[in-house]
């Protein structure tokens, strides 16, 4: 090998350069309305991010490819599966996430309250999932009957089969989101 073009070659990429490099997109989310600048791999979800780069555990990881509903969150008020979003695709996008829906003064969110009144979990791992969904329900229009909320909450699985609760919840809620409205 020429001597003067071994002195000006770049140096060989390790595999740690390789890893830093992916770690290299930087991705801003608000997150219940706080900004976040992270530094991420492109693979990585909406769901990682939230879990483990923001540190926000409300949002649950339950089957990890869109088959469940646990992982539901808003984005930009649209309900979306965490888990089958890229985190880079919601740069620039705010999130909300279950930890998000209570205020200070206002204390928690209509729906969370009905989910409450009605009993309407027992483990409580598909929570979060359901309430976000649910609020997305309502804001779509799509909570006028019980089996209208069957039917476009039928992508947010209860393993505890917590159904008739659930949709008696989403009513009450759902009335009281249009009621907070007038
Ligand atoms: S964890 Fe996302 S749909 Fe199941
Ligand atoms: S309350 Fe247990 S999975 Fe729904």
């Amino acid at each position: 090998m020429n001597p003067r073009s071994a002195a000006t070659a770049a140096p060989a990429q390790t595999p740690a350069d390789a890893g830093r490099d992916r770690l290299n997109n930087e991705v801003t989310l608000t997150v219940n309305r706080q900004l976040h600048t992270l530094r991420l791999d492109p693979r990585t979800t909406l769901l990682t991010a939230i879990r483990d780069h923001v540190g926000l555990t409300g949002t649950k990881k339950g089957c990890g490819h869109g088959q469940c509903g646990a992982c539901t969150v808003l984005l930009d008020g649209r309900r979306v599966l965490a888990c089958m979003t890229f985190a880079v695709m919601a740069d620039g996008q705010h999130v909300t996430t279950i930890e998000g829906l209570a205020t200070v003064g206002r204390g928690l969110h209509p729906m969370q309250q009905a989910f409450i009144d009605h009993d309407a979990f027992q483990c409580g791992y598909c929570t979060p999932g359901q309430i976000l969904s649910a609020i997305a329900c309502v804001q779509e229009g799509h909570a006028g009957s019980a089996d209208s909320i069957r039917e476009y909450m039928s992508g947010n699985l209860c393993r505890c089969a917590a159904y008739p609760n659930i949709v008696a919840a989403i009513e009450q809620g759902a009335a009281a989101m249009r009621e907070s409205q007038t």
